[in-house]
């Protein structure tokens, strides 16, 4: 049996017709003209029909942006930030838009520590000033001026429409406000956003209407992206931070602008991969991974067999672990980038690397992890039929960011000053570790490892791909390329089939359900700890061969489409 099963993977036909064959368990969203997928399935029919009727890649992804804050506000937003990678196959360019928060002037080092110096978390999650200068909608509208076609205006209509006359209310949407708990008690206007006017809960299929969000969307699609720094909205966010002790001023909102960045750029078996520069860590490990991985035949090793996850688990040790050294914002810091994506680098890594015995991390560098906590952020990815293509991950940190709705706004604040680490050697929410590279600095902009990914093949573009997931949005991206490029699945299979971590600290492999318990005796026989915790990341990615665009909807996420034309 199992000898038969290998044959048959191994004589598996390329990647680009297993699409249309019988016999795949994982079948993609088929298109010819173009792709979106993203967390939501209003976000991509918005999106699609932009790219219907005429619109570019640009064009669809700053309205689903947009739409996304209105129908997922957990994770879709406009009090956050994000990256957007552009790949322009006609002008053979991609860029990356850096929209990410930044620091208030008034910020500093300690700030999210008592008396005694230990860091508390509380302060840099659920307060005022856990929040980061917001980028989203600087950064959209960056992106739109400078690639799309249509107007800000245009490109908000949809979701203008969305939060005014409302949408019926998915279970994803009420199981979330559901275990968001007492997050949203103590501020009113959250409490006015989330529940209803009696205080009870909105229930599955009833429409959920957003009136203070559409006027502050319309108010920005009447004057223009600045009004968010410099208009009514600015004032609204300096008056919630004035009114409870929040750093972040006027002058902070005024001050903000996005960033045009070169992205991180590695090969991978011939296939160009390009991923977020700092001030995401994503790329630059991303491909000092890969690096290390093409040193073996990981096609032969197989799919998540035990050798393939070893392999993976050393190589994502060895990153994270100069993570939580090297990086930070490239603005403030130097980072050593060639080096770390450097093939002899990885030479060097993989020369370290038993076959068969599991390094243990303290031996790659000592620290004192913290365990997980559940989050969200959300990715998409769309393609359209003439070779622009947009990969944008964007975030309010966790599952409604710090809980706090701007009063009178109607949107809520990012947590994103948790990036940063608050104490050197102390792990944040995602039980990273960072030092001084990452320490919190006045306009500085905190650490991320948001990977929105695009990979070319012979100058095309082939797969856009990225994840939600804090610390596993590294290697929940990784999996998918893997997946195309190892084992030859198609998009959806790739982005459904179970995946594993590793990030250093703690020294565990986290594998999802689907991991086969021999597997996972042959893993701790390497000297490995294994732990199965659940789903991580919500991959929704394209692939594109022979002007054939598929998409993979991530099944972590009950709201996940993807939609071609
Ligand atoms: O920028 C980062 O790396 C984190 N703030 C992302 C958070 C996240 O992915 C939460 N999601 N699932």
């Amino acid at each position: 049996m199992i000898g038969t099963a290998l044959t048959l993977a191994s004589t598996t036909a390329p990647a680009q017709n297993q699409a249309i064959l019988e016999g795949e368990r994982f079948n993609p969203e088929v298109g010819t003209q173009g792709m979106v997928a993203t967390s939501h399935f209003l976000a991509s029919q918005v999106a699609r029909d932009v790219l219907a009727e005429g619109g570019n890649a640009v064009d669809a992804a700053v309205t689903a942006g947009f739409a996304l804050a209105v129908t997922q506000p957990r994770s879709g937003n406009i009090g956050g930030g994000g990256f957007m990678l552009i790949s322009d196959e006609q002008s053979d360019e991609v860029v990356a838009i850096d929209y990410r928060e930044k620091a208030p002037a008034a910020a500093y080092e300690t700030m999210f520590q008592d008396e005694s110096g230990e860091a508390v978390s509380e302060l840099s999650r659920y307060t005022h000033n856990a929040t980061g200068v917001p980028g989203t909608v600087a950064g959209l509208a960056k992106a739109l001026e400078d690639y799309g076609t249509l107007s800000l205006a245009e490109a908000l209509a949809p979701a203008i429409k969305l939060a005014e006359e409302g949408f019926p209310l998915p279970q994803r949407f009420v199981d979330g406000i559901a275990d968001a708990g007492e997050m949203f008690a103590p501020w009113e206007a959250s409490r006015a956003k989330f529940y209803k006017a009696d205080g009870s809960s909105y229930a599955v299929g009833e429409i959920y209407r957003q009136p203070d969000l559409a006027a502050t969307l319309k108010r920005i699609a009447d004057q223009g992206a600045r009004e968010f720094y410099e208009g009514e909205t600015a004032e609204l966010i300096a008056a919630e931070m004035d009114k409870h002790g929040g750093l972040m001023t006027l002058e902070d909102l005024a001050n903000y602008q996005p960033s045009v960045r070169e992205p991180s750029h590695g090969t991978y078996r011939g296939y160009d991969v390009y991923a977020m520069s700092p001030p995401s860590s994503g790329g630059v490990h991303i491909v000092e991974i890969l690096n290390i991985l093409e040193g073996d035949d990981i096609g032969a090793m197989g799919f998540n067999s035990a050798s393939t996850i070893h392999l993976m688990a050393e190589a994502m040790k060895r990153a994270y672990a100069d993570r939580s050294e090297y990086l930070g914002d490239t603005d403030f810091i130097e980072v050593p980038l060639a080096g770390l994506t450097s093939k002899a680098y990885a030479d060097e890594l993989r020369a370290g690397i038993s076959d068969d015995t599991a390094t243990p991390s303290a031996e790659i560098a000592p620290a004192n992890p913290l365990p997980y906590e559940s989050n969200e952020t959300t990715h998409f990815s769309i393609a359209d039929a003439n070779g622009l293509a947009v990969s944008n991950t964007y975030t309010i940190n966790f599952s409604y960011g710090s809980g706090i709705v701007v009063d009178g706004a109607g949107f809520l604040l990012n947590n994103e000053m948790d990036d940063f680490s608050a104490k050197p050697g102390v792990p944040n929410a995602y039980g990273l570790i960072g030092g001084e590279a990452n320490k919190i600095e006045p306009n500085k902009r905190m650490l991320s490892s948001m990977t929105p990914t695009i990979v070319k093949k012979d100058g095309r573009n082939f797969l856009i791909t990225g994840s939600p997931g804090g610390s596993r949005i590294i290697t929940t991206t990784l999996q998918v390329l893997m997946n195309v490029i190892d084992h030859n699945m198609n998009i959806q299979a790739a982005v459904s089939v179970p995946r594993i971590h590793h990030q250093w600290l703690p020294d565990e492999i986290r594998v999802e359900q689907g991991i086969s318990p021999d597997t996972v005796d042959l893993l701790e026989a390497m000297g490995h700890t294994v732990s199965q915790q659940e789903a991580m990341g919500a991959a929704q990615s394209i692939m594109i061969e022979d002007g054939v665009f598929t998409g993979g909807a991530d099944p972590r996420r009950s709201t996940s489409s993807a939609m071609g034309l």
